[in-house]
């Protein structure tokens, strides 16, 4: 076993050193060149131009060869042999104009750092737009450090990546103000902050047991003095979180409880936020198929953005008190798991029948959202890989929310568009409620198939008392099967951004 922590806290991407400068960028030095370009219009726009004209007008040429129009995200590449010091040129796309905002630009320098660290360059020269100025400086940081990201912790030998981009230098005309030059400083600890989260997910299950995702929240209390509470197996027992206990009685690895909190001084808010944590979920005695369990390892994706958010706020430290809960577990089948028939006490008292150990999540949910109420939040924010059923509603790429409040929707709503993640708003119907009647205890826990993530939602409901909540099915958009935007291939560390932002509305 080793006996280091899976992640101490600190993301596999090496700081990345960056500069900022007024010079001309075409007398940049460094091996790769990044012009963000607008949809439409590409010779008009001066960057673009600059750069064309520098490598004898091949630029524009391979533009109208490949179609390529400037849509978000998308990519041309180009490589030169003289003109400029760069050995490649990196066209990316921002989309319209109007439309270029934060999200837009972090997802265009998160696409041209993947394309160059993907091309083995070790600097990179960034042609910046002028919308790239004050609070964008943030999302300009997060792209390029979200896009260099790679999970190489496990490889030996030749598989050691031999180079790794080192630098950026993003060229503007007109000085950086301090505030820029501290948004900038922010953005790198929220990369750090997001990395954690992927890290956390792209670690095997082996090494990310409960206790090594406890030591995660720990090493993230360690560097922003935060308080961090932890329960193990006995504690959890003796707190009354029956609930989490039966779902982690029949692993070796023992589960956790984990309480992290953000108290800044005059806090307007208080917000909590609550992750799912089954670092191994084998379905238990209600086993899942053999194909695709190895991603099972990816549901603690809401734990994981859970403690990224709260590393990611502390960073920024809004005037918004933070908690954030984690129910780590793993669900096993062995001689001690928990049964279908079975029936416990949750934390408020309520008793669940136990209908199919594969419906794990929200048990160990429900417990910890008790917990949550108990804080007196103005609002509880849930966040768990729950069901299979989200991701055929919604597709790999969109998380489902909940809530009944139409006020939060809409800030939440707007959360996600800023933070450019994905999430699709879904109804709480309450005639399905029903099917969580059970003949021998307070609420069985699953329904039919059909609605199965509407039903889990309301399942969750009954644990959260009359505090306003949000519930986040994440299930897809934690592990992606190709990386797309700011999300590379494998842990996305969705939805930590969305998180952040969304505490940084209340402030
Ligand atoms: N962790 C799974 C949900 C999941 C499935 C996440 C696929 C990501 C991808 C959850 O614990 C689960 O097994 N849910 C069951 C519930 C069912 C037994 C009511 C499901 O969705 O099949
Ligand atoms: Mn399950
Ligand atoms: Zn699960």
């Amino acid at each position: 076993m080793i006996e280091k922590p899976a992640s101490e806290g600190v993301a596999s991407v090496m700081a990345i050193n960056v500069e900022f400068s007024s010079k001309d960028a075409l007398q940049g030095t460094a091996s790769a060149l990044a012009v963000l370009v607008f949809e439409g219009g590409l010779a008009k726009q001066k960057p673009f131009a600059a750069v064309d004209a520098a490598v004898g007008g091949r630029l524009s040429g391979h533009a109208v060869a490949n179609e390529f129009t400037g849509a978000p995200c998308a990519l041309l590449e180009l490589a030169v042999l003289g003109g400029i010091n760069a050995s490649r040129v990196l066209v990316v796309g921002l989309g319209p104009k109007r439309g270029a905002n934060g999200a837009a630009i972090r997802a265009a320098l998160a696409t041209a750092a993947r394309a160059a660290q993907l091309a083995g360059s070790e600097s990179l020269d960034v042609i910046c737009p002028e919308q790239i100025k004050g609070p964008n400086v943030r999302a300009a940081v997060e792209g390029v450090g979200l896009g260099a990201y790679r999970f190489t912790k496990y490889f030996t030998g030749e598989r050691v990546p031999k180079h790794e981009l080192r630098r950026v230098t993003f060229y503007r005309p007109g000085v950086y103000t301090k505030t820029e030059q501290r948004a900038a400083a922010v953005g790198q600890q929220i990369v750090d902050a997001v990395c954690l989260a992927r890290d956390a997910v792209n670690e095997p299950p082996n090494e990310l047991t409960p206790a090594a995702l406890a030591k995660v929240a720990e090493g993230i209390a360690k560097k922003y003095k935060l308080k961090c509470t932890v329960l193990d197996k006995a504690g959890i027992k003796k707190a009354g979180m029956q609930l989490h206990y039966a779902v982690g009685q029949g692993s070796a690895n023992d589960p956790r409880f984990i309480h992290l909190e953000y108290k800044p001084k005059r806090a307007k808010k208080k917000v909590v936020f609550v992750g799912k944590g089954l670092t191994f979920d084998s379905g238990g005695l209600s086993i899942k198929p053999a194909a695709g369990m190895g991603e099972m390892k990816s549901d603690m994706g809401g734990a994981a953005a859970v403690l990224g958010m709260m590393a990611a706020v502390a960073a920024s430290a809004p005037n918004v008190e933070v908690h954030a809960i984690v129910g780590a577990a793993e669900n096993m089948p062995d001689g001690a798991a928990y049964r279908p028939g079975d029936i416990f006490g949750s934390l408020d008292g309520k008793t669940v029948e136990i209908i199919n150990t594969d419906a794990e999540g929200r048990l160990v949910l429900a417990d910890a959202l008790c917990y949550a109420s108990k804080l007196q939040p103005d609002v509880i924010v849930d966040a768990a890989t729950l069901t299979g059923a989200c991701v055929v509603a919604l597709g790999k790429l969109y998380s489902a929310f909940y809530t009944a409040d139409e006020k939060l929707a809409k800030q939440f709503g707007n959360a996600a568009k800023n933070a450019g993640e994905s999430f699709w708003r879904m109804p709480l119907i309450e005639d399905l409620r029903s099917q969580l009647d059970s003949d021998v205890a307070d609420l069985k826990h699953t329904g039919e198939r059909w609605g199965g993530s509407i039903t889990a939602a309301l399942f969750l409901r009954e644990f959260v008392g009359s505090v306003p909540w949000i519930h986040c099915d994440v299930a897809a958009p934690v592990l992606f099967d190709a990386a797309r935007g700011i999300y590379p291939k494998g842990g996305t560390g969705h939805p930590v951004l969305t998180f952040l932002e969304f505490v940084e509305s209340f402030s």
